[in-house]
């Protein structure tokens, strides 16, 4: 291992390596065909959160715990795993343990706080690497009980950092939190990625590569996220003083891509309206909560529309819907430029992207099975962590902390412009 000053001076270079924006989509390959990393030293691993976004559920794909194990195969060590349920915690390590991954949580230790690892804690199970999906409500400022960036930092600076998305999702007066946060992630070099897995999609690093290949220049974003309501059955989404609202929760995935794609937002240009629950339209059907518990300050809109100026004047669009039944949300971006109109369609279910290049009015159509964003998410982390990659092609983060307060950032000026505009009951 070398020294701490080293590894340090190395993981600035892969900061400098995360700044680069793309990754030649033939470089990202599905678990299955990726070799787990050889070696016999132990990657320790601590886990925050023991919900679905670490353990897996009927919502979706994610599943970070099922991606470390592929990645890092028996080196992985879960050494600790931070959770106030610890009922929860206790539940889900019962079930890993009756696999064939029982090796990397055999000694897993489950407490409440970080602080009460940290006090627990033997050498030999310092983290290398600590992955953060407690909700946002719990975290991205600096006020105690909330700053568990912090807490790594202090305690484990040597360790690497991976955020689920949101950053946050507290009061509007403390989006400058957040940034202070980034400054505090910046300042101790320590390498940190968030967790807007869309961006590691082969789909759309293909018109990332497209862009930079002909030096284009984005004109215009188009999102729309279309969410299955009947799907989401946690009464906190439904509530904006618990998750802050549909598109500072959810819709953050696809104002994150529009901005990967336009760049900075001008904040002061962003317009919205929207279609309130108490409107005629507005009336849901199919509601597996009961709104009614719900404050009638606190319910969500069923649509938001929003468009803004990005600093290079370029103009994008966002529209999040609460309407659909089902399961399957329908998400869509296009992105255009001098002759080109990209089209990126199911992202989360079965990406398809339809290309229209100068000179010709014909659709390219490309399909991209066993794509797994999650897992490049995890992969090029490690990779990065485990400095591997000499090769300026290799490991890239593509979310940084910083960026992803930028989209935090746009997402509330959207919540705040609909807010202003909107009709009151
Ligand atoms: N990238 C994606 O597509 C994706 C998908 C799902 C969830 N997420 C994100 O992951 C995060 C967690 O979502 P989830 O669905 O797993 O939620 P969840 O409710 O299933 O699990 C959260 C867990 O965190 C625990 N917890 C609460 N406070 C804590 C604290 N202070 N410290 C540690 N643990 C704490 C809870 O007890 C619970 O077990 C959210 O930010 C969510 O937006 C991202």
């Amino acid at each position: 291992m070398p020294p701490p000053s080293s590894r340090r001076s190395s993981r600035r270079d892969s900061e400098a390596l995360s700044r680069r924006p793309s990754i030649d989509p033939s470089r990202l390959v599905p678990m299955n065909k990726v070799f787990q990393i050889r070696g016999i030293d132990v990657f320790n691993v601590v886990f925050v959160g023991a919900g679905n976004i670490m353990f897996g559920s009927d919502e979706g794909p994610w599943n970070h715990s099922f991606r470390f194990e592929h990645k890092l195969g028996p080196r992985l060590k879960v050494v600790a795993l931070i959770d106030p349920a610890i009922d929860r915690a206790a539940a889900v390590l019962a079930k890993k343990r009756e696999t064939f991954v029982r090796s990397a949580y055999e000694h897993t230790r489950v407490f409440k706080t970080l602080e009460d690892f940290v006090k627990n804690m033997t050498p030999r199970e310092r983290p290398r690497a600590v992955i953060v999906g407690s909700p946002p409500m719990f975290r991205g400022t600096t006020r105690p009980g909330r700053d568990i960036e912090l807490q790594i930092l202090k305690y484990f600076p040597e360790a690497a950092l991976f955020i689920e998305k949101p950053i946050a999702t507290g009061p509007e007066e403390e989006i400058e939190e957040a940034f202070k946060v980034s400054q505090a992630i910046i300042d101790s070099g320590s390498v940190c990625s968030v967790g807007y897995m869309l961006r590691y999609l082969k789909g759309v690093q293909m018109i990332k590569k497209i862009i930079e290949d002909n030096d284009l220049q984005v004109m215009a974003t188009i999102a729309r996220y279309a969410c299955a309501y009947e799907a989401i059955a946690k009464q906190d989404w439904w509530d904006k003083s618990k998750s802050c609202g549909p598109v500072v929760e959810q819709g953050t995935h696809f104002c994150d891509l529009s901005r990967y794609f336009g760049g900075d937002v001008d904040i002061s240009s962003v317009t919205a309206h929207s279609l309130e629950w108490h409107e005629n339209p507005g009336q849901l059907s199919k509601l597996n909560i009961d709104e009614s518990r719900i404050a009638p300050e606190n319910r969500i809109p069923r649509v938001t529309s929003a468009t803004w100026k990005y600093e290079n004047g370029a103009v994008g669009t966002f529209t999040h819907v609460v309407a659909l039944q089902g399961h399957d949300y329908s998400c869509e971006l296009e992105v255009y430029a001098d002759g080109y109109q990209f089209k990126l369609v199911n992202p989360y279910v079965q990406p398809v992207l339809y290309i229209r290049r100068p000179g010709s009015d014909l659709e390219e159509t490309h399909r991209f099975p066993d794509d797994d964003p999650f897992f490049s998410e995890v992969s090029n982390l490690i990779d990065i962590v485990e400095d591997i990659e000499e090769d300026p092609e290799g490991a890239i983060i593509l979310s940084s902390y910083e960026d992803a307060c930028k989209t935090y950032d746009l997402t509330w000026a959207i919540r705040r412009a609909s807010e202003k505009s909107r009709k009151n009951v």
